[in-house]
């Protein structure tokens, strides 16, 4: 497609070749300009201005999977995800502003946090690794990742908050959250308040 047989050809060729990269490039920095807009509209009182989380009352959103978040921010406008602040928070994003968000996000890094409790960390990992074989609760790690990185639609859980986790784990228990197809409900029943701490001690720290 591309002959470099003078100086012009050697432009077309640049152009042939470089255009679409550009041109995704381009996207990027206009979905990263809009979400940094957002983000320090409003976002960033509760998620910090880079998701690190301004407290440990709400989620880090820093280093996120993109596609997670763009599926909560749709799930927190149609109500299918419950909550009140993010219902409100949600309200007139657009589709597209959602992925942008998604996209600056995951862009992000998250330190991890420091363990408080070694041994309630060392048996929040052996649960996540290998799940608890007594009442037939899944390891984690099958979908989350060994490190808790998830994927593209799984949540990254490395580095959360916590008390994030654990509020999160319960609400899955009593299907008070209810828009993960009743994956993580079935899970979440079986687990004991202890191993919620455990998992959720284990997970905050890894990065
Ligand atoms: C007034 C505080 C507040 C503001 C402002 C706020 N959020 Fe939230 N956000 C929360 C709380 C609280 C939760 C946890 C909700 C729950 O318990 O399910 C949350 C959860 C989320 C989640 C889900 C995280 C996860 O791991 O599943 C995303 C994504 C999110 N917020 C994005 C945003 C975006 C984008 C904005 C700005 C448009 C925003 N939030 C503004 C308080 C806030
Ligand atoms: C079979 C796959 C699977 C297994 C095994 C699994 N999860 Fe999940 N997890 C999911 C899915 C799916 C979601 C929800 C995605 C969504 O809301 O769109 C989720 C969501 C979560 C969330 C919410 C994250 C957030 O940011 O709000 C937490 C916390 C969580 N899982 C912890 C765990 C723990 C701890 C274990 C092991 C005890 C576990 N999961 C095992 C699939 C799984």
């Amino acid at each position: 497609m591309c002959e470099i047989r003078s100086a012009l050809g050697a432009l077309v060729c640049v152009l042939l070749l470089a255009g679409p990269a550009l041109q995704v490039r381009a996207d990027e920095v206009k979905a990263l300009a809009r979400a940094q807009e957002i983000v320090g509209g409003r976002c960033f009182l509760c998620h910090g201005a880079r998701g690190e989380a301004a407290s440990e009352l709400f989620p880090r959103l820093a280093a996120q999977n993109a596609e997670y978040i763009a599926k909560q921010l749709a799930n927190f406008k149609s109500g299918a995800r419950k909550s009140d602040t993010m219902k409100g928070m949600a309200a007139d994003l657009t589709p597209e502003d959602m992925r942008a968000l998604g996209l600056f996000f995951s862009r992000q890094t998250s330190p991890p946090h420091s363990v408080s409790d070694p041994s309630l960390a060392e048996e929040g990992g052996v649960l996540y690794a290998k799940g608890g074989a007594a009442i037939e609760v899944s390891a984690c790690a099958g979908c989350h990742g060994p490190r808790g990185h998830g994927s593209t639609t799984l949540p990254r859980l490395a580095g959360q908050v916590a008390s994030y986790l654990e509020t999160q784990l319960k609400q899955f228990g009593t299907r008070e959250r209810t828009n993960d197809n009743a994956v993580m409900h079935n899970i979440a029943e079986k687990m004991t308040e202890r191993e919620i701490q455990a998992v959720a001690e284990y997970l905050s720290t890894l990065d």
